[in-house]
């Protein structure tokens, strides 16, 4: 069994580019804006680097995919490769590997707006090509400073906010390049995860962060700078998490941690203990597939070491004291996405065990909508990434109220987690695909267990209650593995149904935010449209759609109260011709007289359902969309985190 100690840090970050380009400028006005995620790696090494910039973007495709670049420092001179495409192409037509240096940068870039060109491509350079700048951010006030590097005779020669950077460093260049990187980011308002190499200095690599992901990795006669850990954890599992406002001065043989005020500051260096294979698709067609698969392992971690003597306990980062849990009378949820839907699962499950009354907001709507909030109020916040801008506004607007705030995520050090009071981790480990999977059921885990928390410290169950709630969860990875098992039968389903244009998905109780969460799987990854409703108010509307071309997804796992209705839905989709496929309990005799496709889940506690019940949802999804040849991973205008608002 896998088991990972420390997650993935600060995964990926969309950010705002703004002013590109005068058109852009004017786009600005109209509150379009261009937008960007980026992935960046940099190393200084005592060896060539090339495969280890190739290696590091290979990874960090999934944060953009519309350009890369290179830069390879080599006798002095900034050599910098770049196109326009995937690395794959890009590097077909440059051949990455065929240039050598010592030290270097990477770059792999995703827009939504324009701007997608070889010049706009990062590398950066100043105006004598002896400063190279790779970016992931937004630099707020990049207009002023290009004016004011304009009237002083800086000459540029892309549209974006990056290659300011590179001008202002040239700028305050008097011979110490640490001192001018310091100089030049006093002046930069926004976003950036910056790597820096000058021509005049062959040993150097700086990077720099604020409120864009970057990590330190220590390696052997090598150091590297990069957006996440997996794309270096092939040399290196030594890394050091930067935090906002900060720099590192990188060497082959040393590093050196400063403020941007040049203020030596003492970091940590972490030791991470998943391989690097665990970051690759170890076999699998996509990462979706694996992290599918992973599920079993995953829930097991994350249930590793925190069920014990009949009750849940969580780690230190917990933080939110037993009393005051007791004497909270509200939570509100904010998430957005595949969080939030967990986030409805959670609301059903604390409501019905631990009687506190719940309310779920999309992150984006909450930070306008002037909550009412008291201290008795907790807002928990849950995201696989820790960085969705909407997430992390929403946490802050709650904060101003004074509430303790409690997050759910996937990764160590992401903004959220630092943000909040409390953490619980998921311990999901990396997820690479686009489409949220193991992060969701993990995430139904971790609530599931903050649960039974609550139930006990609030007494509203007995004991036997709560050790069958804790038995039943142990039985969730095993049983996931059997679910997995009835893969045939959901890949006939794709075969057969994969050229539907619709289809609609229902649910009831803890299983109708699976059903939403159904569907999103599908539009995400195969552009199938697809619509979640609890089952019963199918007949309140859509049921006008249901005619024999219609596929409708039930899932009607075996409970006391509903189990019966949606049998009743089943018949009245059977009546108009639907196709029906049905997730129900093993054993069930009913669903499969009325449906033309039943998968099977194993029996467990009524709650427990909806983390089986997603999971061939999932594969039906992936299948889907495999059929119909999509790109799975990388799905179209999507990307891994969204961190515009
Ligand atoms: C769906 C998906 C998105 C995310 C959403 C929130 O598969 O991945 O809907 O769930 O963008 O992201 P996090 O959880 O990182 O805050």
């Amino acid at each position: 069994m896998l088991y990972y100690s420390i997650h993935l840090t600060n995964i990926s970050k969309v950010h705002r580019k703004v002013g590109m380009a005068h058109w852009c400028t004017v786009f600005i006005k109209f509150n379009k804006v261009a937008i960007q995620v980026c992935g960046i790696v940099g190393v200084v090494s005592g060896k060539n680097i090339s495969e280890k910039l190739l290696n590091g973007l290979s990874n960090l495709e999934y944060r953009g995919y519309d350009s890369v670049g290179m830069c390879f420092l080599n006798n002095g001179q900034l050599n910098i490769k770049k196109g326009v495409g995937r690395l794959e192409e890009v590097n077909k037509r440059i051949n990455f590997l065929k240039f050598k240096g010592n030290a270097g940068l990477g770059h792999c870039r995703w827009s939504t707006h324009g701007g997608v060109t070889e010049k706009n491509a990062h590398p950066h350079t100043d105006c004598n090509n002896r400063i190279s700048v790779v970016h992931n951010g937004i630099i707020e006030n990049y207009s002023e400073l290009k004016d004011e590097l304009a009237k002083k005779g800086h000459k540029f020669s892309s549209q974006t906010d990056t290659e300011i950077i590179a001008h202002l460093i040239e700028d305050n260049l008097k011979g110490n390049a640490e001192e001018a990187v310091s100089a030049a980011l006093s002046r930069v308002e926004g976003s950036y995860a910056l790597g820096i190499l000058f021509a005049d200095e062959p040993e150097l690599l700086i990077g720099a962060k604020n409120e864009s992901p970057l990590i330190v990795g220590i390696g052997n006669n090598e150091n590297f700078i990069a957006s996440d850990v997996p794309s270096i954890l092939s040399y290196t599992n030594k890394i050091i998490y930067l935090e906002d406002k900060e720099m590192v001065v990188l060497t082959k043989n040393r590093h050196k941690v400063i403020g941007i005020d040049r203020k030596e500051k003492k970091k940590k260096i972490h030791a991470i203990n998943w391989s690097a294979e665990a970051a690759k698709k170890g076999g699998y067609k996509h990462f979706m597939l694996k992290e599918i698969y992973e599920q079993p392992s995953a829930i097991a971690d994350t249930l590793n070491e925190r069920l014990r003597n009949g009750s849940v306990s969580f780690e230190k980062e917990f933080r939110i004291p037993g009393d005051y849990l007791k004497s909270i009378n509200r939570i509100i949820f904010v998430a957005c996405g595949t969080s939030w839907h967990a986030a409805l699962t959670g609301e059903f499950m604390i409501e019905e065990l631990a009687r506190i009354p719940v309310e779920v907001e999309y992150a984006s709507e909450f930070r306008y909508r002037h909550p009412i909030l008291d201290k008795k109020t907790l807002v928990i916040a849950i995201s696989q990434s820790g960085e969705t801008a909407d997430t992390i506004a929403a946490l802050k607007e709650a904060k101003k109220y004074g509430v303790q705030t409690l997050s759910i995520c996937n990764v160590m050090g992401s903004s959220i987690t630092r943000i909040s009071d409390g953490v619980i981790y998921t311990r999901a480990g990396p997820e690479i695909g686009v489409a949220s999977t193991k992060a969701f059921t993990t995430q139904l885990a971790v609530l599931y267990l903050l649960t039974i928390l609550l139930s006990k410290i609030r007494k509203t169950l007995n004991e036997k209650q709560v050790r069958d709630m804790i038995n039943g969860i142990r039985k969730v990875p095993l049983q996931l593995q059997s679910v997995l098992e009835e893969d045939k039968e959901i890949l006939k389903c794709a075969e057969l149904y994969y050229s539907k244009l619709n289809s609609i998905y229902l649910g009831r109780g803890v299983n109708f935010p699976i059903a939403l969460e159904g569907a999103l799987k599908l539009k995400e990854v195969s552009y199938v449209h697809a619509e979640g409703y609890p089952a019963a108010e199918m007949k309140h509307g859509p049921i006008a759609l249901i005619d024999k071309s219609m596929p409708v997804v039930f899932i009607a796992p075996h409970d006391v109260y509903t189990y019966k209705k949606v049998l009743g839905n089943i018949e009245e989709v059977k009546a108009r011709g639907g196709i029906i496929i049905a997730i129900a309990t093993e054993g069930d005799k009913e669903i499969p007289k009325k449906a033309d496709h039943t998968i099977f889940i194993p029996k467990n506690l009524y709650t427990l359902s909806s983390m089986l019940a997603i999971v061939p949802l999932q594969l039906l999804a992936y299948h889907i969309a495999d059929k119909l040849g999509r790109d799975i991973d990388k799905p179209r205008n999507l990307a891994k985190s969204v961190v515009v608002e």
